[in-house]
């Protein structure tokens, strides 16, 4: 029997996640959204890609959720995206709402399923499910370490004149300007980043990753970044329907590792058909742990926001 993903958000992120699913052949889609005719027609538009494309998969568009029911994954998109010279932050009260309403009614029809957060501020976003669902951690997932590994990753296969493949990354930390990319732990093939290029270009880079976010932002005007967010998205999907158990930069709910209790953050975590699987705890320095401390407590700010007013 095919898998079956149920996106959240039939606008740009959400859309996209769709069309990449569908592309790979991964699993039926549905899209849902609260604009009336926008799933139904972005569904169909993009089953009538299937003869050329060459999938066999169902996509299909509601506004409401009972044909969501069994989904093995549930990628939420919903919400509304930052606009030039507005925060991650800002968005929070407005988000929460539309991810409170769309966990509830979701997980209502697919209790089995697993939870890919995307919609914005991300960490938040992923607590706020958490507490809605009622799932056990493993099945909470946010979606943020990827892209910013992506981004990272992108703007050192630049800088080097070398292929992106063969570029690995870790960024850790919240997402948000104070996300933390461990050049420690990056390189190329195997070779230490620090080895390749000096402080001063690492330091552009590791800038350039943090507000990779902002400068697609300020470029669109009207919205922000979606083909690699669907991308990274659409990366860990994969890795949960197929048992791919891959090693990837994930918002996971933290009861200790690196110091921090009870908070979503990104570290890289293990996913595989069980959703979470393992979170891998690297032996930061000093300098590191303060970073994602910081960067912790960024979004612990947020969450006691949402815990006063909920
Ligand atoms: P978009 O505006 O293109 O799409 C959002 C869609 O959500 C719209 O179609 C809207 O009608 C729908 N929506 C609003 N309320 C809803 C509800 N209650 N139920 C169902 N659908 C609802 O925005 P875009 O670009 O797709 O971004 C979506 C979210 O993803 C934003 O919060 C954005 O900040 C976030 N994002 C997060 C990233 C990450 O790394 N975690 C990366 C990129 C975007
Ligand atoms: C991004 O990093 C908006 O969070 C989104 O592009």
């Amino acid at each position: 029997m095919r898998k079956k993903v149920t996106v959240v958000g039939a606008g740009n992120v959400g859309a996209n996640c769709a069309l990449r699913i569908a592309d790979k052949e991964l699993a039926d889609v549905v899209l849902v959204d609260v604009v009336e005719g926008v799933p139904q027609g972005k569904g169909l538009d993009l089953l009538e890609s299937g003869p050329v494309q060459g999938y066999d998969v169902s996509v299909t568009g509601s506004n409401d959720y009972e044909p969501t029911a069994n989904s093995d994954i549930v990628v939420v998109t919903a919400g509304f995206p930052r606009k030039p010279g507005m925060s991650r932050d800002d968005l929070l009260m407005a988000n929460y709402e539309v991810v409170r309403s769309a966990t509830e009614q979701a997980v209502k029809y697919s209790p089995n399923s697993i939870l890919i957060m995307v919609t914005n501020p991300l960490d938040a976003m992923c607590q706020a499910a958490y507490w809605v669902s009622g799932f056990t951690k493993n099945r909470v997932i946010g979606m943020a370490g990827v892209l910013d590994t992506a981004r990272f990753r992108t703007f050192i296969a630049q800088e080097l004149d070398v292929s992106v493949e063969n570029v690995t990354a870790v960024v850790m930390g919240g997402h948000g300007d104070t996300m933390v990319p461990l050049v420690r732990l990056s390189g190329v093939s195997g070779i230490p980043l620090t080895e390749l290029l000096d402080t001063a270009t690492l330091d552009r880079l590791v800038d350039r990753a943090r507000n990779g976010g902002a400068e697609i932002v300020k470029y669109l005007k009207t919205g922000s970044a979606y083909y690699a967010p669907s991308a990274a998205t659409v990366e860990m999907v994969e890795s949960i329907l197929k048992d791919k158990k891959k090693v990837l930069p994930c918002a996971a709910l933290l009861e200790g590792e690196y110091g921090i209790h009870g908070l979503f953050v990104g570290v890289p975590v293990k996913l595989g058909a069980r959703g979470i699987e393992k979170i891998f705890e690297v032996k930061l320095s000093p300098e590191e742990q303060a970073l994602l401390q910081k960067s912790a407590a960024a979004v612990h700010e947020l969450v006691e926001v949402l815990k006063a007013k909920r």
